[in-house]
């Protein structure tokens, strides 16, 4: 039989080969549960410990001690190597990428053109003192027409040009001048409002037209507000919207029921000195409905014509876009044609 000391060096020799055999965790333990553990071959030398004499319990028990220490620190030293593998491996992996593989083309996304030209004009309005103001796009007959001074048989009243509800009296708002009644009727001037937001027209659709469009209004009252301020804010914000110092403006008689007069401006084509497609050879481009708000309309919202006076002006803001871009489709503002909306980006 061999002596206690002969197998604490064979146990020695085994948990070499042993350890040397680990590559994982779960092939470490099995080694810990081998030498370690409960029914372990360190707990079987001490079963043996116990039926020597005291002599050689004396020699043999701290030996066996320092031999548990040692296999601890053993199993210790490769758990901390196996840790470190482990990082290593997985590292390298990270690092090994294939350039052959396919990539996704990045989406990446951009407001829309309507937000930036909206953004754009609100920036010059806010900058000259105006607010911004919202209105409803479901409107009923009297803000849409009556307080604007739109009489009951005015043909924009006609149920070819509106889209009326089953509701009686209720339509989607085919202008944003109803936002003009509303601010006016809530509040006393000085008033300045910029209010951008969608209308609905019933019309057939083609390059120019369409059914749901966007445009802004501007309403100014005040004291002493005459058609020269209207000229000077007109001519300001189209330089600053067209990013062209030198942009001039012409102004011709126009009809709107709720200015008096009415005005039509055209600002000249910031693309030419001398005629191109953008302005049709003309070298003016028409660009803003206007005039100065009607009495009736002061009256109808509350407000006195005889000491107050304002003016009003109307856009479209896809019209604003096509020419700045050289858009020659309206239609494709609302396509969410990816192709045409990242052009803005
Ligand atoms: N609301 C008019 C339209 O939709 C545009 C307009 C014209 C607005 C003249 C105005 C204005 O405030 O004074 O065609």
């Amino acid at each position: 039989m061999k002596s206690l000391s002969q197998e604490i060096n064979i146990i020695k020799e085994e948990l070499i080969t042993a350890i040397a055999s680990v590559t994982n965790e779960t092939s470490l333990e099995a080694v810990r549960i081998a030498f370690l553990g409960r029914k372990g071959k360190i707990v079987d030398l001490m079963e043996q410990l116990k039926s020597l004499p005291v002599e050689e319990k004396k020699i043999i028990g701290p030996l066996l001690n320092l031999l548990k220490t040692e296999i601890q620190e053993k199993l210790d030293t490769r758990e901390i190597l196996l840790k470190k593998e482990v990082v290593a491996k997985r590292n390298l992996l990270q690092k090994n990428f294939d350039v052959s593989a396919y990539k996704h083309n990045e989406l990446k996304g951009t407001s829309h053109i309507y937000t930036q030209i909206i953004a754009d004009l609100e920036d010059v309005f806010i900058s000259m003192g105006y607010d911004i103001a919202d209105g409803p796009e479901v409107e009923n007959e009297y803000y849409n027409f009556e307080s604007l001074n739109i009489p009951a048989d005015h043909p924009a009243r006609d149920a070819e040009d509106s889209f009326f509800l089953e509701k009686k009296g209720m339509l989607l708002r085919t202008q944003c001048s109803n936002i003009q009644a509303r601010a006016m009727e809530k509040s006393q001037p000085p008033i300045a409002i910029f209010s951008p937001g969608r209308v609905y027209r019933q019309e057939a659709t083609d390059q120019t037209h369409d059914f749901l469009f966007t445009q802004a209004e501007i309403l100014l009252v005040d004291k002493n507000i005459s058609v020269s301020n209207l000229l000077a804010t007109a001519h300001t914000f189209l330089r600053k919207i067209f990013n062209n110092e030198s942009l001039e403006i012409r102004v011709r008689p126009g009809f709107f029921p709720f200015v008096e007069p009415g005005l039509e401006i055209d600002a000249s084509c910031p693309f030419c000195i001398s005629g191109c497609s953008v302005c049709k050879h003309t070298r003016w481009i028409e660009l803003l409905g206007t005039g100065m708000v009607h009495p009736n309309v002061l009256r109808s919202s509350g407000i006195d014509p005889i000491i107050y006076s304002g003016f009003a002006f109307g856009m479209g803001i896809e019209r604003i876009a096509m020419i700045k871009y050289g858009i020659n489709d309206i239609r494709l503002f609302h396509s969410s044609k990816i192709k045409f909306l990242n052009q803005f980006s």
